[in-house]
């Protein structure tokens, strides 16, 4: 059986999971990396010995990452590489503070990209996400649309099960979304909320939606705050996947995701040459296209808050990497 070939760089949690789902939906065959002695390979291997109670035939293989790069030539032709290598956040730590700390590993995980499968498809799950991926895109530098990062996909789920939990209804027929930084400004969209079509506005009192914006921004802290050894990776695992499912099977999912802004688009938006979250369309040229969200004055405010603390990491990045 001939499938994609999809290469996760980082066998920890989430990577794991994002192998796990790939496999069961058999998007693809997988290709799990990782510097640990033994974790891919077993991991991998783990994760295959359950496909055939799913009628799965991916094939997933582990390798491991040895200090000068070995391993890392098995990259070679992948259709979609989503690097997830890093430290995850401990309690009482933002996602900023990985910052230095992740830049070397994903740059690290970027060169071999570069070497190896420069024309893959990118995902960066790392965190800081943002900047990890622009931080990836500096160094493989492919084509804008072939880099995006994983994020929106994740909050917009918190902010989705949150209202529907809420109103007592099915998650299915919320359609909400985050745009901004993957940070603590992030900003769930409230005006274009809707539960069956209806605006959420009419349907939960001001005060309660304040809640439900401040519980999706803090999501991330909060699975932290319970697990204390590390952060979320099953709706982390499932959002990636939803975006390789999109990009494989050229679904055309609209979703929010950081991406490259430039040109007149990052005009509008405030953002030159960097990633922050925007609904855009994905398919199997990756980030086709990247909406224009038309701000009222206050969402207005939020964006540019977000986006230049993005800048502002973008900055720290640009000064470390000499770049
Ligand atoms: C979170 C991490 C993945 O939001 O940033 O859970």
């Amino acid at each position: 059986m001939s499938l994609p070939k999809v290469s996760v760089i980082g066998a920890g949690q989430v990577g794991s999971m994002v192998a796990e789902h790939i496999a069961i939906k058999e998007l693809a065959d997988v290709y799990l990396f990782d510097v640990v002695d033994g974790a891919a390979k077993g991991k991998s291997l783990d994760i295959m010995e359950g496909m055939p109670h799913w009628k799965s035939d991916s094939t997933l293989e582990g390798y491991t990452v040895g200090p000068n790069g070995e391993n890392y030539e098995n990259l070679k032709g992948s259709d979609i590489i989503v690097i997830t290598a890093g430290m995850a956040r401990k309690p009482g730590m933002s996602r900023d503070d990985l910052l230095y700390k992740n830049v070397d590993i994903v740059k690290s995980a970027a060169e071999n990209v570069k070497k190896y499968s420069p024309n893959s498809m990118i995902i960066v799950v790392t965190n800081p996400m943002d900047i990890m991926t622009y931080t990836a895109y500096k160094i493989i530098k492919p084509e804008g649309n072939k880099i995006m990062g994983m994020g929106g996909t994740l909050d917009s789920g918190r902010f989705r099960t949150f209202v529907a939990k809420e109103l007592g209804v099915s998650v299915e027929d919320v359609t909400a979304f985050v745009v901004g930084g993957h940070g603590d400004d992030m900003i769930p969209f409230v005006r274009y909320c809707s539960v069956g079509g209806i605006p959420l506005s009419d349907l939960l009192p001001k005060e309660k939606i304040d809640q439900i914006v401040a519980r999706t921004r803090n999501g991330g802290g909060e699975i932290v705050s319970y697990l204390k050894t590390g952060s979320a990776y099953f709706a982390p695992g499932i959002s990636v996947t939803v975006m390789v499912e999109s990009i494989i099977k050229n679904r055309k999912r609209v979703i929010t995701a950081p991406a490259l802004l430039h040109g007149e688009l990052g005009k509008y938006y405030g953002v030159d040459g960097f990633f922050v979250g925007v609904p855009v369309k994905i398919g199997k040229n990756g980030v086709e296209e990247i909406y224009k969200l038309n701000f009222l004055p206050e969402e207005r405010k939020l964006w540019d808050i977000s986006a230049s603390h993005v800048k502002e990491n973008v900055d720290k990045v640009n000064a470390y990497l000499h770049i």
